[in-house]
């Protein structure tokens, strides 16, 4: 007997939805069929006619361990994203201390490997003076991640010359660097000029790092990359001049990502939101909000990763330039993105290509991303009908808020599967033990 059925489903495959189920066996895809009546095994679910699709792969995460698991930690992280339909997580390297050396990469494998029920890979800390450490990578890490400017943490390469260096390096060992691209020197002067005044809120705040901040950046980084040949990609992309320069200058080397929170929140919401909107890249204007949907639907941006970076409120309730910046995302991503296709403003196909497609594509992570015999059983079902409100007091991340508490979003997972193991039910986590992905 196989493992495991799913029958009475609608498939989204990578080219189309198809009405039928599939046999999991030892944790893969076994066989997809359309005439489900015909398999058997020791457990069958019956998914009464709803949408199944590849569990989703976010690759910008902050799980914080080892150094903040105040914050959140591999069991509250991975089990936040469960009940948000998210299989596979790329974590970021800018935890303390930083991922920034082997030694630390297999630190971080260690804490990973005893608490994620999700799987999982590792974005590597690109340094100052890490140039002998990047020499020694392997390939089993999702990229090496470039912080331009202060954010979260300490880990910072601010000199250009030594980017071009280890962009020269990665283009040599073909692994691809994620660039947060906003520029240092703009945001300090504004900055040093907002402490001058006497007093600030979140609005000025935004004010440091304007639109021309992370256009600037991305503008340089895109010729830095030219120069060394290597493959590059950005993170969290915000504002229409980004768009702009995507659109003139993309190549088949350069991929790039927006957030849910850059999608479903503007400069408008700051009111309301106060201290916990702040969030590098800013929260932008609706103009740059069109700008990015319409990327996301021409193909332009290639996927949605939600930058889950959880604080504490303690930590966001103080003085604005003091407030740590960041906000959680990993659980309310693919509601957020379902409510889109009630709203008609998106195809389900469009969020499994942005979720889990291209995700698997860009980061070369083998057998995930697709539905697909042979490829891992990582699934979620969804119901597409069911309507609730996103409510702070049944989150699972450990920072307990999110900003779109209160937002009524129809379309939400119900059953999310790892390798054939249920780790989530109907609001329940289900204890499993997650694995490091692979890459090709
Ligand atoms: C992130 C964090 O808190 O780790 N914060 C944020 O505002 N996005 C760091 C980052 O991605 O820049
Ligand atoms: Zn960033
Ligand atoms: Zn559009
Ligand atoms: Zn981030």
């Amino acid at each position: 007997m196989s493992d495991l059925v799913i029958k009475n489903a609608k498939l989204v495959l990578s080219d189309g939805v198809f009405e039928g189920g599939l046999l999991i066996e030892d944790g893969k895809i076994k066989k997809i069929t359309s005439d489900s009546g015909l398999l058997k095994a020791d457990k069958v679910i019956d998914a009464n006619g709803n949408y199944v699709l590849p569990g989703l792969i976010d690759a910008h995460v902050h799980f914080r361990e080892p150094g903040s698991s105040s914050k959140e930690d591999w069991f509250t992280g991975s089990s936040a994203a469960a009940a948000g339909g998210v299989t596979t997580v790329l974590d970021m390297p800018n935890t303390q201390p930083p991922t920034s050396t082997i030694e630390q990469l297999n630190r971080k494998r260690e804490i990973a490997q005893s608490k994620s029920i999700i799987d999982y890979g590792f974005h590597f800390g690109a340094s100052a003076d890490n140039l002998n450490e990047l020499s020694a990578l392997e390939n089993n890490v999702a990229s090496v991640k470039f912080y331009m400017s202060e954010t979260t943490g300490s880990l910072r390469v601010d000199n250009d010359a030594v980017i071009f260096e280890e962009f020269k390096l990665l283009a040599d060992k073909k692994i691809l660097a994620t660039i947060h691209a906003e520029n240092r020197d703009m945001i300090q002067y504004w900055t040093n000029k907002l402490k001058e005044k006497k007093e600030a809120n979140a609005i000025d705040y935004t004010n440091t790092r304007p639109n021309i901040c992370a256009a600037d950046a991305l503008n340089q980084m895109m010729y830095l990359s030219k120069m060394a040949g290597n493959r590059i990609h950005f993170c969290h992309v915000s504002t229409r001049e980004e768009i702009m320069l995507l659109k003139n200058s993309k190549t088949e080397k350069i991929t790039a990502e927006t957030t849910p929170h850059h999608l479903f929140l503007t400069k408008e919401d700051i009111k309301k939101l106060g201290n916990y909107s702040k969030v590098n890249p800013p929260l932008r204007s609706i103009e740059d909000q069109k700008k990015l949907w319409d990327a996301v639907h021409s193909g332009l941006i290639d996927i949605i990763s939600t930058d889950h970076a959880p604080h504490l409120p303690e930590e966001k309730n103080r003085d604005i330039l003091m407030a740590s910046a960041g906000m959680p995302g990993v659980e309310t991503m693919l509601p957020l993105l379902l409510n889109e296709v009630n709203k008609g403003n998106l195809k389900i196909t469009d969020i499994t290509r942005l979720t889990a497609v291209n995700p698997a594509k860009i980061f070369q992570i083998k057998n995930k991303g697709m539905i697909k015999e042979g490829y891992d059983a990582d699934l979620v079902i969804i119901d597409l009908k069911k309507e609730a409100k996103v409510d702070n007091s049944k989150l699972l991340t450990k920072c307990g808020w999110s900003p779109f508490n209160g937002r009524k979003l129809k379309g939400w997972p119900t059953k999310t599967f790892v390798r054939g193991n249920k780790v989530f039910d109907e609001g329940s986590i289900i204890k499993t033990q997650g694995n490091e992905v692979t890459y090709f």
